[in-house]
């Protein structure tokens, strides 16, 4: 099983000999971005959302937080984030707390499909359709929950040809729970659960030289407390996903989509 980790707070104050509180906002990058690309990647999503601070957003597999605090300190946005881990949701809050943003993000434990509001503006889903087996009808389960006209950014990761990517995954441990799809089966998939492909990029090349340059800070041995170390398997989960990316196996597509009702 995956995103098992419990006692998150307590493993990253331990890491970071501090207090939640006091991280720094590089460390926090370094640590609540569970995704290749680290707080660029959410920069990148930002415009075709065309947000406005009246707006609630949805983060669909929030993780620990670290996407929606980007997006409610930078545009104003209320953030719901929801979240199958219960360790994942205990973490995102305290993280919210403690950088006084509590007001403005917030995390529930529940399945996408089990959210029981139908009202958001606007939705984001980063890393997380790679866990979903029926991806259609996860996507239309977003689609029933945001607005007429609503925008949705996803950042998602794709195989390309027949090769199995080294295991563990960011995402999977034993490959179970991974459910990989190619990017056009993917696009299809955001389609049919009831969107229209506004954009549809391959990030892949950009995120092989962060991936170089992490890979190149954490061999330096400067940043102790960092997601790597926080996971379960952690390195070697990153190592393999660098590794997929740089040989062709993955890709990594951003997608811009607006809701078709
Ligand atoms: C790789 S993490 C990415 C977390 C976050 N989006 C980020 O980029 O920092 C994927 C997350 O998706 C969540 N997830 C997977 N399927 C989900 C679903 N159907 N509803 C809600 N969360 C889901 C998992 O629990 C996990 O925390």
């Amino acid at each position: 099983m995956t995103y098992t980790e419990t006692d998150l707070v307590a493993t990253i104050e331990q890491l970071a000999g501090t207090d939640l509180a006091s991280l720094t906002q590089a460390q926090r990058d370094g640590i609540d971005q569970f995704h290749a690309g680290g707080t660029a990647a959410v920069d990148r999503l930002l415009p075709s959302l065309r947000l406005s601070p009246a707006m609630t957003v949805l983060d669909v597999g929030s993780g620990l937080g670290g996407p929606a605090r980007q997006i409610a300190r930078t545009t104003g946005c209320q953030v719901v984030g929801v979240d199958l881990a219960a360790g994942y949701v205990e973490a995102a809050t305290a993280l919210t707390d403690a950088v006084g943003l509590a007001g403005q993000a917030r995390f529930l434990n529940t399945d996408i499909a089990r959210l029981d509001r139908f009202d958001f503006d606007a939705a984001c889903t980063v890393h997380t359709q790679m866990n979903v087996a029926d991806k259609e009808t996860f996507f239309a389960a977003i689609a029933h929950r945001l607005r007429p006209g609503a925008r949705l950014a996803t950042f998602e990761v794709c195989r390309v040809g027949n090769d199995d990517p080294a295991l563990p995954l960011p995402w999977t441990i034993d490959g179970t729970d991974s459910f990989l799809a190619t990017p056009a089966e993917l696009m299809v998939a955001i389609e049919d659960g009831g969107f229209d492909t506004v954009e549809w990029v391959d990030e892949t090349p950009w995120l092989v030289e962060w991936f170089q340059q992490l890979g190149a800070r954490l061999a330096a041995g400067g940043t102790a407390a960092t997601l790597p170390a926080l996971l379960d398997d952690g390195p070697e989960r990153m190592r393999n996903f660098a590794g997929a990316l740089g040989n062709g196996t993955l890709t990594v597509h951003r997608g811009a989509f607006t809701v078709q009702r």
